[in-house]
């Protein structure tokens, strides 16, 4: 998948930019604070619906406006070549009459002009896959991020996902509030029936999905970390769940609604759902040791690439086609030799927008892409 053409409109910090990009890779320079990361942010809200900064919608629109927007021309390899727009309304609230028509809520997302009533008419369109320095927290942080990463990998790899983890995450929350309204006497055990199964069975397939990708993740990440730490390290993926090691659908609904049970006295008693895909753990581990803890910084920035890549390499595979690689500043952490690896091994893909603070030496030498200038949300072709 390319993006030909980028349109915003009083987004973060641009008023208007009309951006024509071509196939292959372009450098965006510009020192900080001049709108590299929101460039790319764009894309990824085109790709995914959803800012990987922020979960407050409003604040991607400029400051003082009431509405913003992203249109982004597509160029698939087959016959999808989906043209798609976000509108977004603004933390300001302007004049009614000022807002486009289209804008009654808070966000309108439009696929080939047709207005999309969900999310999952959008997601998986026009894939992306961002790396950016915050990678380092997939490897650092708790287990909620690894959660946000598979969720945003598989969702724009099969639309079922999405659809499924929506579901699952309703059923989970009528499912808790009802737990609680029991510890309260004012709800009945047969009440949470309808959740429970709703639960099962969304959870058990998002479960099954995670254990796949997760095995084919681990392999790509596997072979691209040694690669780039020079076959020095080896990288592990293990998915902990109480469903792991589960293949058959059925067995792992079986699974599910078991362990539901065991674990109901301790749910009455906290008043929420104890088990299930929402505890899910992606465990990763350099030489056998858990990553999180006890890997260096330079080594926990290597296992981010490594996953980061192998999604992308596992996208292009299931789907026949890449996604759009969004570089956001991540080779001047990186030492000269894994800088270089990095870009060799991103020149695989169909297109790829890098941005960086500095000119950096491993991109001038590489010496390809077309080079922009951003200063101050323009734009300007080198
Ligand atoms: N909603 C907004 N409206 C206007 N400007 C904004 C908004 N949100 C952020 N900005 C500003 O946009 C500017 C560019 O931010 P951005 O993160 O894209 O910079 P950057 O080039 O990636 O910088 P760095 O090199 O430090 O990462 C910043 O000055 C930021 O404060
Ligand atoms: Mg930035």
């Amino acid at each position: 998948m390319q993006i030909s053409h980028l349109a915003l409109h009083n987004f973060r910090c641009y008023r208007q930019i009309d951006l024509d990009l071509p196939p292959g890779v372009s450098i965006f320079v510009g020192p900080n604070a001049s709108g590299k990361t929101s460039l790319l942010e764009a894309v990824l809200v085109l790709a995914t619906s959803k800012s990987p900064r922020t979960t407050r919608d409003r604040e991607l629109v400029y400051w003082t406006a009431s509405w913003g927007s992203i249109s982004g021309q597509f160029r698939g390899m087959d016959t999808s070549s989906p043209s798609i727009r976000i509108v977004l309304r603004g933390a300001v609230s302007g004049d009614e009459q000022d807002l486009p028509s289209v804008l009654n809520g808070a966000k309108h997302i439009e696929v080939n002009g047709v207005r999309c009533d969900s999310v999952t008419e959008l997601v998986g369109q026009a894939p992306a896959v961002l790396f950016s320095p915050d990678d380092l927290q997939l490897v650092k942080a708790g287990p909620a991020v690894r959660r946000r990463f598979l969720n945003t990998a598989l969702a724009q790899l099969m639309p079922r996902y999405l659809d499924d983890l929506l579901r699952y995450r309703r059923a989970l929350r009528q499912r808790n509030e009802l737990l609680k309204q029991m510890q309260a006497g004012r709800a009945m055990g047969s009440d949470l029936a309808p959740w429970t199964s709703q639960l099962v069975e969304t959870g058990s397939r998002i479960s099954g999905d995670r254990q796949n990708f997760i095995a084919a993740l681990g392999e790509d990440a596997g072979q691209l970390h040694t690669t780039l730490s020079d076959h020095s390290e080896q990288l592990t993926l293990q998915y902990d769940s109480v469903l792991a090691g589960i293949d058959d659908p059925d067995e792992k609904a079986e699974v599910f609604r078991e362990e539901l049970e065991r674990s109901h006295e301790q749910e009455l008693h906290r008043g929420i759902t104890v088990i299930g895909p929402h505890r899910d753990e992606m465990a990763v581990a350099i030489d056998g040791y858990a990553a999180r803890q006890f890997a260096s910084q330079g080594q926990q920035r290597t296992a981010a690439l490594s996953l980061k890549l192998a999604e992308a390499q596992v996208m292009q595979k299931r789907r026949g086609e890449p996604p759009i690689l969004l570089l956001d500043d991540c080779l001047s952490e990186l030492d000269a030799a894994r800088a270089a690896k990095m870009v060799e091994l991103a020149g695989q893909f169909e297109q790829i927008l890098i941005t960086s603070a500095g000119s950096s030496s491993v991109l001038r030498e590489s010496n390809y892409g077309a080079w922009y200038e951003i200063t101050d949300g323009r734009i300007r072709p080198q």
